[in-house]
């Protein structure tokens, strides 16, 4: 088993340069947020309080979700067989995703799947408790960091991208609600592992972050861009 863990909160550039690096290094990607947000968008279907434990848990059992990589690189989700990729993303589902992956049982089912991911694989897995819980014995563990309003910014001109409506303040608002429950949560909050390398984006352009972690990963594991 061959693991980069990519840990670190929302808007620091971790799915893009989780991507990236995979790429770059003849890796598989394996982004984890998208299976919670596949659980929450199911959830969210069954018109179920995303709070409530025994009803969550009731509804995420029985899933079947899978994650991989579509042709341009990006992750590509399915629930039940149906692609939900697009649907993932939507606010509905990022204003809950942080309540159905604070239930133990949501979680204890994914760390499952995403453990069967890495046998006899070459995998980097973006997350938020890989190399702390996930795969405490990853090869390189790798914390990316970067100041609120910079995570904000990249947002919101994500948003503005997508030809989604965007408003800085607003996305700022959700930048730290979101680090807060994620950081508080009493399952895997977010935190860096001791042994992660943290990187502070909020001043690095993707190339320069990407260099980096290319450099790291080839000390680490002995492997080299392909
Ligand atoms: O990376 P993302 O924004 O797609 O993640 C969505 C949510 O899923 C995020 O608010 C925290 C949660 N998450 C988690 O709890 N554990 C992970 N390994 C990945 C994501």
């Amino acid at each position: 088993m061959k693991v980069v863990a990519i840990d670190g909160p929302a808007g620091t550039g971790k799915s893009t340069v989780s991507g990236r690096l995979a790429e770059r290094v003849g890796a598989q990607y394996l982004d984890t947020g998208a299976m919670y947000r596949a659980a929450t968008l199911a959830v969210l279907r069954a018109g179920i309080a995303p709070d409530d434990d025994a009803a969550v848990a009731a509804v995420v059992a029985p899933l079947d979700i899978r994650v991989g990589v579509g042709d341009d690189g990006a992750s590509v989700v399915r629930l039940d067989g149906e692609d939900v990729s697009a649907e993932i993303r939507t606010d509905e589902v990022t204003g809950s995703v942080s309540a159905v992956s604070a239930n133990p049982s949501v979680r204890e089912k994914l760390v499952a799947v995403q453990r069967g991911h890495a046998v006899d694989a070459f995998l980097v897995v973006e997350g938020r408790d890989i190399g702390t819980v996930v795969f405490p014995n990853a090869a390189l563990k790798v914390f990316l960091t970067a100041t609120p309003e910079a995570r904000a910014e990249r947002r919101h001109r994500q948003n503005l991208a997508a030809g989604r409506p965007s408003d800085l303040a607003e996305v700022l608002d959700s930048v730290n609600r979101r680090d807060h429950l994620d950081s508080t949560r009493a399952v895997s909050p977010l935190r860096a592992a001791d042994d992660a390398v943290l990187v502070d984006t909020s001043d690095l352009t993707l190339e320069q972050v990407l260099d980096r972690l290319t450099e790291l990963a080839g000390e680490r594991i002995g492997v080299r861009d392909v």
